[in-house]
């Protein structure tokens, strides 16, 4: 890097040149004057780094790194993926379609969730999916009828809650008792026993994801040893178990959070899981957030501010509705300006960031020093994941655009919805179709 330049910490891809923020070699204000804002940019280069460090984990081992594709699901995302060998840990009939659209490999792909319907069952069925991870017992017997009625049988895993607490926030901790998530402990040899004696399934794994962001390496080293128990006792009764599947929930660095990096923690699970005799074994593990979250960025601009007695009001034109986090989880985003102002200018003003939506918990960020004025821009950091996978229209706002960066390119992969886009499926009831009117 030339010296006019200054790479923003934990963000490797992210870097000040000449004062002006840049994603790899792309000026960002530059794409917002194209496309305009709300606008997320996201860095390919960023996506194969945080993968290469999962493959560097996994070196001469035979593994799968499935990525769970609700973080982001936008298609040029996918097939970035899929293009490095990726396969997809999915949730909905509907991301089965994104992976196909994406040119992704059915056979490597894993369908996840507590509500599979017997429509998106058959759909997976037919086009062939890897594996169903089961999470609960009435899910394997309607599973194996459905497989039946195709003259298949459905290849499955069973979803194991280890108990184990991730140490994460409540709403994305999934590994505990009280969750809604996997079979517990207990019951799992009987659920595997009632498993293989359906003749619509073939048992090939065992699965848990104990949470998301997790940021210590004890939880999931606790989980492994868990799960490793498990195999043992289903081995014991005759059960081959050919893969073994760790999930996801590797944490991110959002506001100087110290997750382990992929490759560590990989080396140290990998030493209990050979130490163990299980070296040989297939391993999968589904990632989602720690491939793409800080790999993208959100560019707002700001409209209004607002100085108050008690607060400051920066008021910028994205909102809750395109980045739910700080609204749903009290979630931390850095916010940083395009252009960057000398330390003096930034030492002023405290702001409020908040969006136009009317709600008081639409807001981006809390009390953040900024130099700024109205009609300047924004980048709120760590934006790749569970953003725009979980934008919403609410006020009736249209959900963002998308670019994704590669070197000095840069690709519009999502135009900017319109009105019509949205009420297209709506209908008056009391109107005649413009079709039947004579
Ligand atoms: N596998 C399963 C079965 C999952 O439920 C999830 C995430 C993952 C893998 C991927 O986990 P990751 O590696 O991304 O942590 N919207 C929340 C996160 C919800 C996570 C749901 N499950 C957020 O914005 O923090």
């Amino acid at each position: 890097m030339n010296p006019a330049s200054t790479v923003l910490p934990g963000h490797p891809f992210l870097a000040y040149r000449q004062g002006a923020l840049a994603l790899e070699d792309v000026n960002l204000s530059e794409l917002a004057d194209m496309h305009g804002t709300p606008l997320f940019v996201y860095s390919k280069a960023a996506m194969l780094a945080a993968l290469a460090a999962y493959q560097r984990g996994f070196a001469g081992r035979r593994a799968h790194i499935c990525y769970a594709m609700k973080a982001n699901s936008t298609l040029a995302v996918l097939q970035v993926f899929a293009q490095a060998g990726c396969g997809f840990d999915i949730v909905s009939g509907g991301e089965l379609q994104r992976v196909l659209a994406a040119g992704g490999d059915p056979s490597r792909t894993l369908f996840s969730g507590v509500g599979k319907t017997p429509a998106e069952m058959r759909q997976a069925l037919a086009a062939g999916i890897g594996c169903f991870n089961v999470e609960s017992e009435p899910e394997l017997e309607l599973l194996s009828q459905v497989a039946m009625g195709m003259g298949l049988r459905a290849p499955v895993s069973i979803r194991v809650n280890p108990n184990i607490d991730a140490g994460t926030h409540p709403y994305i901790s999934t590994g505990l008792k009280g969750n809604k998530f996997g079979i517990a402990h207990e019951r799992v040899l009987q659920t595997y026993q009632r498993a293989a004696a359906l003749p619509g399934l073939r048992v090939v794994g065992i699965d848990c994801h104990i949470g998301s962001q997790i940021t210590q390496e004890a939880p999931y080293l606790d989980a492994m040893d868990r799960m490793l128990d498990l195999v043992q006792t289903i081995e014991a009764a005759g059960i081959p178990i050919e893969h073994i599947d760790f999930g996801g929930g590797l944490g991110i660095d959002y506001n100087g959070d110290q997750p382990p990096a992929a490759d560590r923690l990989w080396g140290r699970l990998l030493e209990r899981v050979d130490a163990r005799g299980f070296g040989q074994r297939k391993l999968m593990i589904e990632p989602g957030r720690s491939l793409v979250g800080n790999a993208g960025v959100c560019l707002t601009e700001v409209l209004y501010l607002k100085p108050g007695e008690q607060k400051n009001f920066c008021i910028v034109d994205a909102a809750m509705n395109d980045l739910p986090r700080p609204a749903m989880y009290q979630a931390f985003h850095q916010i940083v300006p395009l252009q960057h102002a000398d330390a003096a200018a930034a030492a002023g003003l405290r702001w409020e960031v908040v969006g136009p939506v009317c709600e008081s918990g639409d807001w981006l960020g809390h009390d953040r020093a900024l130099a700024i004025r109205p009609g300047e821009r924004l980048a709120v950091l760590s934006a790749g994941a569970y953003c725009m996978s979980m934008a919403s229209n609410y006020n009736t706002r249209n959900r963002a655009a998308e670019v994704l960066v590669d070197g000095d390119r840069h690709h519009l992969i999502r135009q900017r919805e319109t009105v019509l886009d949205q009420i297209r499926q709506e209908r008056l009831p009391d109107s005649t179709p413009a079709s039947d009117a004579r």
